[in-house]
């Protein structure tokens, strides 16, 4: 909200833009690793022992829901 660019505050346009590009970027990417994740675990009940059991997995594994489903399967 204090950012200048060359001295100059942002106009309330613009601010209204880069808001509406937070909450839409960051809305539906979340929800849909969240959800894909949520699906895939439920299919795999070993990969749901795997995540549970050990701690390194579930970092590595985020990494590959992104990968592995590209696309909101809900
Ligand atoms: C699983 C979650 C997310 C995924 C998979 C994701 C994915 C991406 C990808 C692929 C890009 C394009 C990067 C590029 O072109 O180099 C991007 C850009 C962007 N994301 Fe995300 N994103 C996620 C979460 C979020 C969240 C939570 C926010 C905001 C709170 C957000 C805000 C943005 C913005 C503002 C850009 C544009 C950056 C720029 O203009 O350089 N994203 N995101």
């Amino acid at each position: 909200m204090e950012a200048e660019i060359d001295g100059e505050k942002l106009s309330d346009e613009e601010l209204a833009g880069i808001i509406v590009l937070l909450l839409l970027g960051g809305m539906d990417t979340t929800a849909g690793l969240t959800g894909n994740a949520f699906l895939r675990i439920d299919a795999d009940p070993a990969l749901r022992r795997r995540l549970i059991e050990d701690p390194d997995v579930p970092e590595s594994a985020t990494e590959e829901f992104l990968r592995h489903d590209t696309r909101c399967r809900g």
